[in-house]
């Protein structure tokens, strides 16, 4: 059976919902409201559908977090998101996927990875679309969106379709090479509603000039160290703070604590660094010196990676080279104070090529939070990553996907 209604004699398509973009919002939205009995099509740009599932998580998808809560998620209205997380929870997500047999595991902070691929959450939302007698399109170009008597009319290149009502989840600006448009944004402000400044977030950092912190250590020499570190900045959403991991990339700098801030950072920030938290190490230096016939840089790389610790000690006047014993406690106490207080301010992001979403997207004061329908336009609903909420990294973002997209389809 298909979920198609005549066409009219104009060869037109008429359904109850037309939904633009086959990601992992699009899919679960189109399954769910197709097994609530709703005609529904499913319309995407490109050829192959879930691109974004199929690469994430290194290829096994951190499809959602044990721990999920409106605090993971950053947004211009931070309690946008609190109604479709507590009504799509993890455990829903986890009892589909149980139901589909589909073995996990849980990682690092309650990130949970499928054991074997994320093509495994690409067939179950198609499976599950095919249970809803979901209709496809796909390789389907939309040109043009208008509203009629009869809902929605969509021009595409499969010819006319027209909806009662319809959902974008085209995603964000992330990744343009695997399908990214700015269409979900366009389609919004043809319907009046506003923006918030997309930019890219869970992001590498980058810093100028010849890849040097100013008058410190060179990044370049660096590449590939990775420690954990207390990073912090305000920005964004005010004060923004993590314990992560931090790596040194040939660029500038990368790694979760990094990703995490990125979505914080505004430009021109600075962000501060803590090498080595919860250690007072210009203080623990001065304590270890009495009798220590070792460098500075040998002491140090007892807590710090080794190229990490010597390229600090190179930088730092006067501990070059220098005993433990004889070093003067104020040059140890500078040093420390630098580790303690590694302060940089980027001079960008890796950008859209490189990050793993879009921060900013329809502003959620146009939405309703139950339905996450556009307050003055009956019938047009934004979900997953085109709407202005951001997940953290861990799974937070496909869970947004997940709840935005089942709090659509009830309501459609
Ligand atoms: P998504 O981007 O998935 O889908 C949008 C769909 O719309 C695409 O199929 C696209 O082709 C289509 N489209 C776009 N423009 C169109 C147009 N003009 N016409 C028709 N169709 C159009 N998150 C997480 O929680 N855990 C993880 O492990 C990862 N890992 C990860 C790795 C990498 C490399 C990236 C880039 C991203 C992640 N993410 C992630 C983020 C996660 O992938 C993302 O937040 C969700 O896929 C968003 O789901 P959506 O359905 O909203 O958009």
């Amino acid at each position: 059976m298909c979920s198609e209604r005549e066409c009219d004699n104009r060869g037109v398509k008429k359904f109850d919902v037309a939904i633009i973009g086959a990601g992992a919002a699009g899919m679960l939205c189109a399954a769910l409201a197709g097994q609530r009995g709703l005609s529904v099509v499913l319309i995407d740009h490109a050829g192959r559908i879930g691109e974004k599932i199929r690469i994430s998580g290194g290829g096994r998808c951190n499809f959602t977090n044990v721990d999920v809560g409106p605090a993971n998620f950053l947004s211009a209205n931070p309690h946008f998101s609190r109604s479709a997380l507590a009504r799509y929870t993890p455990h829903d997500f986890l009892a589909l996927l149980k139901t589909h047999r589909i073995a996990f595991h849980e990682k690092h902070r309650g990130q949970l990875f499928c054991d074997d691929s994320a093509e495994q959450i690409i067939a179950l939302l198609t499976e599950e679309c095919a249970r809803g007698n979901v209709a496809w399109r796909t390789a389907c170009v939309v040109s043009a969106v208008r509203c009629g008597s009869a809902g929605y009319h969509l021009d595409t290149v499969a010819g006319e379709i027209i909806a009662s009502k319809l959902v974008i989840a085209t995603g964000g600006l992330s990744i343009p090479k695997i399908g990214a448009t700015d269409f979900g944004y366009r389609i919004a402000r043809q319907f009046g509603l506003k923006i918030i400044e997309p930019r890219p977030a869970l992001v590498p950092l980058t810093f100028a000039g010849s890849g040097s912190t100013p008058g410190a250590i060179g990044f370049k020499d660096l590449a590939g160290v990775a420690l954990e570190v207390d990073i912090e900045t305000t920005g964004h959403y005010g004060r923004g703070h993590f314990r992560e991991d931090l790596l040194f990339t040939h660029k500038g700098l990368s790694g979760p604590a990094v990703l995490q801030i990125s979505t914080h950072w505004r430009r021109g920030a600075p962000l501060r660094i803590d090498l080595l938290p919860g250690t007072d190490i210009g203080a623990a230096l001065i304590g270890s010196k009495r009798g220590a016939a070792i460098g500075v840089a040998t002491a140090l790389a007892r807590v710090l990676p080794k190229r990490l610790a010597q390229a600090l000690c190179e930088a730092e006047p006067g501990i070059a080279g220098r005993a433990l014993a004889d070093c003067p406690d104020r040059l140890l106490a500078a040093l420390g104070a630098r580790i303690n207080h590694f302060d940089l301010t980027p001079s960008g992001t890796e950008g859209f090529r490189k990050a793993e979403v879009t921060a900013g997207g329809v502003d959620t004061r146009d939405l309703s939070s139950q339905t996450m329908e556009a307050r003055r336009t009956p019938g047009l609903y934004f979900i997953g990553e085109v709407v202005d909420v951001t997940g953290w990294l861990g799974g937070y973002n496909f869970q947004w996907a997940w709840s935005s997209a089942a709090a659509c389809a009830n309501a459609l």
